[in-house]
């Protein structure tokens, strides 16, 4: 099984670029179906959950084909939208976002029957506003044996949805079959990450007439069809919040390419708290941190709070630092999973509830972790990193749901790290390291 193999102790320095945001390109890839017409996407990140999205909605007839490495042509013209229909293919109950293929399917044909979502382990994960949601524009929502879930409606017929609880998903999914229901429906409480307004500008492009995305009450005007566009995704905020945490946790400078500065403000601000320097260019964000590193108190919240995906990372970083940090965990409640192999590498880290109090350290100490889901896996890399000695990092396939060629980036920074996938290549590795 593929490894990463990492030697620590190097501070990272130079450019990395980051791709596209993996969380709006699930939501614009489901949503492209939704019209016959042929759509171009770019900057799609080649990553697994991606790549996962793109087979499934080939299996289901659509056309798509790779323009370039990151450029995508999508037409669901072949899809048959009637009875036979089913989103079931080999990998799709991995990932989360297929639920997407809800929202998009049965806006676009009142119909939709897809294998229930999987995703990162990290607590309870209902999707239970999502159906709320397609309820109350005019659907019959069934979960059936085998883990799927029918969704069929004469019409769909735009109404008032309140949210009970913040939700990037339900949000992004009323959006989606809202914006082919009669009349109009409005999202209130609706989550406002930058991916939710990278959807509905998506979604406008195709025709479609959607107000409020990036605010809590989100104005969706229903359309009678959407028609074919081009269109080029934001960047991802939480890889290019990884590569931020990392340049600190090594004491590193690096100037991190394409990027929205305004989508990294929680981020930067937890890091200038620590002792770092921000400073924000157009498009780009330059790091720099040496010397001892203050600790802080973390909350994560929906956007424009502290992001719950960069917790991990923040907390690997805040457990070399010279003090006490609480971090708190207010989203998901399984999501400090990342502790236990961070203490093996020698981190002072105790749980309560959601709740993390860490003792920072001077240094961590290479060991043989395992990665428990993406982010965490993110962190982990982090300490690794940052760490005296190697490390062997174990279900890399995780990270690679999420990060695209991490590796390959990190070494462009001056980072020791590769992809092993036996104990021989590790020794091997580890000799020719040194
Ligand atoms: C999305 C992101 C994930 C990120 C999360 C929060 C994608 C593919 N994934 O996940 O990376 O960590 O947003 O920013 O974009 N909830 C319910 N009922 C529902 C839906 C959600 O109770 O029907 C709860 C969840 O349990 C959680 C909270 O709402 O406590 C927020 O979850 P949500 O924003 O929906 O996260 P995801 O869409 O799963």
């Amino acid at each position: 099984m593929e490894q990463y193999a990492i030697k620590g102790g190097k501070a990272l320095e130079g450019e990395v670029t980051i791709a596209g945001a993996k969380n709006a390109a699930l939501g614009i890839l489901a949503a492209a179906i939704m019209t016959d017409e042929k759509v171009v996407i770019e900057n799609v990140p080649d990553v697994s959950d991606t790549r996962t999205l793109l087979a499934a909605i080939q299996d289901i007839g659509a056309t798509v084909e790779h323009l370039d490495e990151h450029t995508v042509s999508i037409c669901g013209k072949g899809i048959v939208g009637d009875d036979t229909l089913s989103v079931d293919g080999k990998n799709i109950r991995k990932i989360r976002a297929s639920y997407y293929l809800i929202g998009a399917l049965l806006g676009k044909y009142n119909y939709a029957n897809v294998a229930l979502p999987g995703g990162c382990d990290i607590g309870t994960r209902p999707i239970d506003l999502h159906i709320k949601g397609f309820e109350t524009l005019g659907a019959d929502v069934k979960i059936i044996q085998g883990g799927k879930i029918v969704a069929r409606a004469e019409k769909l017929v735009g109404k008032h949805i309140y949210l009970d609880t913040v939700s990037v998903g339900a949000t992004i999914n009323i959006m989606l079959a809202a914006a082919l229901a009669e009349g109009k429906t409005t999202i209130e409480n609706a989550a406002k990450e930058p991916h939710i307004v990278d959807v509905a500008n998506f979604l406008n492009t195709m025709g479609a007439n959607i107000k409020g995305a990036g605010t809590d009450v989100i104005r969706v005007r229903g359309v009678s069809r959407l028609h074919g566009a081009e269109y080029s995704i934001i960047p991802d905020q939480i890889e290019a919040g990884t590569f931020m945490t990392m340049a600190v946790a090594t004491r590193g400078n690096v100037l991190i390419k394409n990027v929205i500065p305004k989508h990294l403000e929680a981020i930067s601000s937890k890091l200038i708290e620590m002792g770092a320097t921000v400073i924000e260019y157009d498009d780009s964000v330059r790091v720099m941190a040496d010397g001892v590193l203050k600790p802080t108190q973390i909350k994560t919240l929906p956007y424009p709070g502290f992001p719950t995906d960069m917790q991990a990372q923040m907390a690997a970083t805040l457990a070399l630092s010279d003090g006490t940090s609480i971090v708190t965990e207010s989203i998901f409640e399984n999501r400090f999973r990342y502790v236990q192999e961070l203490c093996k590498m020698g981190a002072d880290i105790r749980v309560e509830g959601n709740t993390a109090i860490i003792h920072g350290v001077e240094k961590y100490l290479g060991a043989s972790i395992v990665a428990s889901d993406l982010r965490a896996g993110a962190a982990l890399v982090i300490a690794a990193l940052a760490a005296d000695g190697f490390s062997t990092i174990d279900d890399i396939k995780f990270i690679q749901r999420g990060y695209e060629n991490f590796d390959e980036k990190i070494r462009g920074l001056g980072g020791d790290i590769e992809i092993v996938d036996s104990e021989r290549e590790f020794q091997k590795y580890k000799l020719k390291i040194g």
